[in-house]
């Protein structure tokens, strides 16, 4: 069996209750039961893990080599300027597909940029909460 590992970055922990017109309205744990059950229903493995500390989210990805098949990212604001996190994705050489709930071309200047896009498989953004079970997809095809 396949073994996805979704890592979520800082704030994320409080999506359903942070500015909900833009992250929505499902908590953080009710998004990570829902990711697991459709795994499951597609066959896989899937582990969850949220930090608001870098290098524990970094620690996690290294850990992930050997362990797991692929990653799912969603870096929160670390997306736009962690290349601490960026050096971790690019070293483990697991495909990473990169998640972000909104529609990130669609806000700040600063969040255009995702300096962890080019050593990702492929980003997924706008579709809220659906942008991880996407991510599942894309794994799966790609592991298959
Ligand atoms: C986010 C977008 C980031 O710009 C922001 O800092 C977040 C969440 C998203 O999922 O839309 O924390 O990654």
């Amino acid at each position: 069996m396949k073994k996805i590992l979704v890592l979520n970055g800082p704030n994320l922990n409080l999506t359903g209750l942070r500015e909900p017109g833009i992250y929505g309205n499902d908590t953080y744990e009710s998004i990570c039961a829902e990711l697991k059950a459709f795994a499951e229903g597609e066959g896989l493995f899937l582990e969850t893990f949220q930090s608001n500390h870098e290098g524990e989210l970094i620690d996690r990805i290294h850990g992930a080599m050997g362990t797991f098949d692929g990653l799912i990212i969603n870096a929160g604001a670390y997306s736009h300027y962690s290349y601490a996190i960026r050096d971790a994705i690019s070293a483990v050489k697991l495909p990473c597909v990169e998640v972000h709930l909104s529609n990130i071309a669609a806000r700040d200047a600063f969040r255009h940029t995702s300096v962890l896009s080019p050593v990702c498989s492929g980003v997924i953004f706008g579709f809220g909460k659906r942008g991880y079970s996407l991510a599942v997809r894309a794994l799966k095809e790609m592991l298959d």
